[in-house]
């Protein structure tokens, strides 16, 4: 009973200490923001339990700094604790709308108590458990959304299974994908922003992403140490609803997309297009 007791005040002064931590946190981004201090501002989201680095915080910003009145609706597939979230909260428009979604697969209860509670210190935001196209939420409200984040299950798959959700993305959105950076490791949704891109369904964002796809080379491995982030983490690019809806049919086989993308690339067969990641030598070991 003592011991339930102490737990539970334990307990309480971590969660006190932590509000106080997030708090401060919040307070300090702006000014950071304000004066491009990346690395710090990297440090205070890693701080909070995100998983993204410095550069990916840059695009976002600059993102913003270039369309902050012409945001209106986002959403993001992996809000995990909230710590991205935090960031595009306080650079959205007040009346904005946020909803940030997670099956709570990675951190579970304790990520979503935690990114719920933090939701509540920004305008017109909301966590929601689940995807976009299974939870709670009327899948209307999402409409017109013109800025989408995926950084969910990032698997060839899933990822192809998230473009379902561009159903709602005003024609022009922009998409974020993260985890889309050529390193030693490729993650299934580069290979997903490859189809995209192939069929028109997205196009570049801007000139970094316009040749972005040809530097995969089976036979020139990116010389991107062990542990080391590539230069590209966000691959961004613009909806194009026209060529979305002749597509729309296509992108439900992801089998036989995938079998395109491996004659593409010369990627060995047999790789299980469930998996979230490969690294360069189980992709290409054989071709080399
Ligand atoms: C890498 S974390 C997101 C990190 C977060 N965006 C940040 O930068 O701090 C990926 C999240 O996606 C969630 N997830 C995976 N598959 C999902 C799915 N099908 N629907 C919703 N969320 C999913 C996981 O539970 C996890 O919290």
């Amino acid at each position: 009973m003592l011991t339930d007791t102490l737990f539970s005040q334990v307990a309480l002064l971590f969660a006190v200490g932590e509000r106080q931590k997030y708090k401060a946190i919040v307070k300090a981004l702006p000014q950071l923001v304000e004066n491009s201090k990346f690395d710090e501002i990297g440090n205070l989201l890693v701080s909070c339990g995100s998983f993204q680095v410095a550069n990916n915080f840059k695009d976002i910003i600059s993102f913003f700094r270039g369309n902050h009145d012409k945001i209106s609706k986002i959403v993001e597939i992996g809000t995990f604790n909230f710590a991205s979230s935090t960031l595009i909260n306080l650079l959205k428009p007040e009346e904005a709308i946020f909803y940030g979604f997670d099956n709570w697969e990675l951190g579970g209860t304790k990520a979503r108590l935690i990114a719920e509670w933090r939701c509540r210190s920004f305008p017109n935001s909301h966590v929601i458990t689940g995807h976009p196209l299974s939870s709670s939420i009327d899948i209307r409200n999402l409409d017109n959304t013109n800025m989408l984040l995926i950084d969910g299950h990032h698997s060839f798959r899933s990822t192809l299974k998230d473009s379902k959700c561009f159903s709602f993305l005003t024609d022009g959105a922009t998409i974020f994908f993260h985890d889309c950076g050529l390193g030693n490791r490729i993650w299934g949704c580069f290979w997903a922003y490859y189809v995209l891109q192939k069929y028109n369904v997205i196009t570049p964002y801007d000139g970094r992403f316009e040749n972005y796809i040809a530097r995969v080379d089976a036979r020139e491995k990116p010389n991107v140490k062990p542990g080391e982030k590539p230069e590209i983490e966000f691959a961004i690019g613009k909806f194009r609803k026209d060529e979305f809806v002749k597509r729309e049919r296509l992108l439900c086989d992801p089998a036989f997309l995938w079998q395109e993308v491996c004659e593409r690339f010369e990627i060995r067969p047999g790789l299980d297009i469930n998996s979230q990641s490969q690294t360069w030598d189980e992709l290409f070991s054989d071709r080399i």
